[in-house]
């Protein structure tokens, strides 16, 4: 007899990068220099700084159990960060520290969302948000956007989405897959769509501090009073401090919501690592010149990324004012074959362009917008230029 699996999990998408990266380890394993676009997180080593208190944590006996929803500490950290950067009031009650920024967004959704409930996402988006709110029985209302407007929503298109279901907006800026980032005007402008009705807002901020252009961030609570009650920011030290394989990211909600997302971990999780949470709080309290260090080698990768791109004839990408990627037109180069392989989509495109020519990256239609490639420049400068290389022969091919 097989073990039936849930309704849940059968509903699931399977993450459609996996067939991507599993061919990518595939030729690997064959021994063939692949080089890899299709990975979400910074190349460089977490600072020593940092790994050197949780080296201390280990040796000071920082072992045990925490708090359930992370060590007062750490949380303090986060508000003073928060009031130190973008001038936001919080109790550190309203922290919530979680397995990651993945695991801060399931609980916000869990404590939140109700089977039936709608969600606003627009698209291109982050392969796990729709995912995630299915697996709460809400509804993702998927919003398109167009590459002509940098892939960003715009008030009109909000209203129009706008049911009585209609229970949370989901934003990430600056984007994944995207890397386009909202002006301050364009929130505020989604922002007064935002209190003019009901629901609340889940903003991932995940990529704040990688920004590139001339436009400043802007955390989405502080654009409106009155926003701070109706927003759940998401945030984490994956990307920032080059720590993704640490796991620590966290949630601030309003007070009630903060509280049920404690309660939430405690019963399904408990604490993330002790360990990881000391190396956060490091992170958090330590010296800041590495974020900018880290920046500003993406800055140099990003207008590399960019003016190679722009040479490739029939290919067209946005301006990756944030985050570290680049998300490019391919329609142009669809419905044609690639020595003798027709190729009809993003997904057989992107497939191809690995086997072929071993650059790996990852379909559009994973992001919920077909046509499209996205490629990670969290890459060494070597290994971004000998993948550009090969994509151009690809294209003329
Ligand atoms: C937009 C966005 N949100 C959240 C996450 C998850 O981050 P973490 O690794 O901290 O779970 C990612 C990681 O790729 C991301 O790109």
């Amino acid at each position: 007899m097989s073990i039936r699996t849930s309704q849940i999990v059968e509903a699931l998408e399977p993450s459609a990068t996996l067939a991507m990266s599993g061919k990518a380890k595939e030729l690997k394993a064959a021994g063939n220099t692949v080089y890899d676009l299709s990975v979400g997180e910074p190349d460089f080593v977490t600072p020593s700084h940092i790994c050197e208190a949780a080296v201390d944590a280990i040796h000071s006996g920082k072992t045990f159990y925490t708090v359930a929803s992370g060590i007062p500490d750490l949380k303090k950290a986060v508000v003073a960060d928060y009031k130190t950067l973008y001038g936001l009031d919080y109790a550190f009650t309203q922290v919530g520290i979680a397995n990651g920024a993945k695991h801060a967004l399931h609980n916000a959704f869990f404590a939140t969302l109700n089977p039936g409930d709608e969600v606003i996402i627009p698209a291109p988006y982050w392969v796990s948000y729709a995912e995630l709110v299915k697996l709460t029985g809400a509804v993702p209302v998927i919003i398109e956007t167009k590459e002509s407007n940098q892939f960003k929503l715009t008030p009109d298109m909000l209203q129009e989405a706008v049911t009585p279901k209609t229970r949370m907006f989901l934003i990430c800026s600056p984007s994944n897959p995207t890397g386009s980032m909202y002006s301050p005007e364009e929130l505020g402008a989604l922002a007064d769509v935002v209190l003019k009705h009901d629901f609340f807002v889940v903003a991932d901020e995940i990529y704040d501090r990688l920004v590139y252009g001339d436009v400043p961030f802007a955390s989405f609570p502080t654009l409106r009073e009155g926003l701070q009650d109706r927003v759940i920011l998401i945030n984490g030290v994956s990307k920032t401090y080059a720590m993704t394989g640490w796991r620590i990211g966290w949630s601030i909600a309003p007070p009630n919501v903060a509280k049920k997302i404690a309660e939430l971990q405690s019963q399904e999780t408990s604490n993330p690592c002790s360990i990881s949470q000391y190396a956060a709080l490091a992170a958090l309290q330590g010296d800041q010149s590495c974020v900018e260090k880290m920046r500003v080698e993406f800055e140099k990768r990003r207008r590399y990324v960019k003016q190679r791109l722009d040479s490739i004839p029939g290919l067209t990408c946005t301006n990756m004012d944030g985050a570290f990627y680049a998300f490019f037109n391919i329609k142009q180069h669809l419905g044609r074959k690639y020595h003798g392989v027709q190729v009809k989509t993003s997904e057989q495109w992107c497939m191809e362009l690995l086997i072929q020519k071993n650059v790996a990256t990852v379909m559009g239609s994973a992001f919920g917008a077909e046509g499209y490639a996205r490629a990670s420049f969290a890459a060494g400068m070597d290994i971004l230029e000998a993948a550009y290389d090969r994509i151009e022969e690809f294209i003329k091919s």
